[in-house]
């Protein structure tokens, strides 16, 4: 392996700087040059590519986004835009190519090996936690630190109007972020698209809180739980009559600076890529399962399901009471 490619894709998460890094610079120190790839597949089909060196690097470990840009592309889901891309990758004489990024981007990356012959390797970099092959995703633990700030100060105002607060965090079809942040936000329910179970529950839940003298309440919703926070509140407000808010926390989840666990995680996967590729393995997911190193074929990422913990789901119950 003389030439690697690397490129950011799909949903931004706090870590990808952290990984780009790693990955260049364990390239560099086996000899290996870097081509980075602007845009994501966006760029990759338009061929905004460029060498990039270890001091390219330098000072973005602590950066949140991504120094290369990302984006969603729709060119490359025709197979149109994925020859354009796999020609770019040929005239710069790249033998492999990372992708850092989430489920979408990993079905781009395994198409363009599909299609075209030209080996790739995914790195999990998505704050939603959604992959199978690895315990944990890049940009995960620092969403759930930004969004349990939020957490704790929204309970401030809450406490001190006594009034309901219905929490919506992110984490597309799944569940983890809310669950993370439920349990240590100390909230009364939460709602995961994992257990699509209806709503009016939490009627009865906000009722027994007041007459157990709970004078204010945390609900946390994931954003991919039917009908978000705003059906909750609706059905709280409906059914209990008490002053309730809703917060959409959005996009601030993906922003800021990673949080130490995050900048570990992408170095050893940046790291674990580069390596990945210098032994011929192909189509993986590098990712960090009980503290080891696994690869997982880049299609079972998306196939197969990581479910929640339900060790933890069964805990935010029983400390709620
Ligand atoms: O996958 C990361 C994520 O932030 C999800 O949690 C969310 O559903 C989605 O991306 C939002 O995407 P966009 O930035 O395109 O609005």
């Amino acid at each position: 392996v003389r030439r690697v490619a690397v490129l950011t894709s799909g949903g931004d998460a706090p870590g990808m700087n952290a990984a780009i890094r790693a990955v260049v610079r364990t390239a560099t120190h086996h000899g290996i040059e870097v081509v980075g790839v602007r845009r994501g597949f966006s760029g990759l089909h338009r061929g905004n590519l460029a060498l990039i060196g270890p001091r390219d690097v330098a000072n973005t470990i602590q950066r949140g986004g991504t120094v290369l840009l990302t984006a969603r592309s729709k060119t490359w889901r025709t197979p149109e835009g994925r020859a354009l891309g796999a020609g770019h990758l040929r005239a710069w004489g790249v033998d492999g190519l990372i992708v850092i990024g989430g489920d979408g981007s990993f079905h781009g990356a395994h198409a363009l090996q599909e299609e075209h012959g030209i080996p790739v390797i995914g790195v999990p970099g998505t704050i939603d936690n959604d992959l199978y092959g690895t315990d944990h995703t890049i940009g995960y633990f620092t969403a759930v630190e930004t969004a349990l700030d939020a957490v704790d100060k929204l309970r401030d105002t809450g406490a001190s109007h006594e009034r309901i607060f219905v929490i919506e965090v992110m984490g597309r079809h799944a569940g983890h972020i809310a669950l993370e942040v439920a349990v240590a936000g100390g909230a009364e329910e939460v709602f995961i698209p994992e257990d699509p179970k209806p709503v009016d529950g939490v009627v009865q839940i906000v009722k027994d809180s007041v007459a157990k003298g709970k004078a204010s309440s945390i609900i946390i919703v994931a954003e991919g739980f039917p009908g978000g926070a705003q059906g909750v509140a609706d059905a709280i407000e409906a059914g209990t009559g008490l002053e309730t808010r809703v917060s959409i926390l959005g996009h601030i989840q993906r922003g800021g600076s990673p949080v130490s666990s995050d900048r570990v995680l992408a170095s050893r996967l940046g790291e674990a890529a580069v390596y990945a590729l210098m032994d011929g393995v192909r189509g993986v997911m590098v990712g960090r399962e009980n503290g080891a190193v696994v690869h997982t074929p880049l299609h079972e990422t998306w196939e197969k399901r990581k479910d929640v913990s339900r060790d933890l789901y069964r805990c935010a119950k029983t400390l709620s009471v």
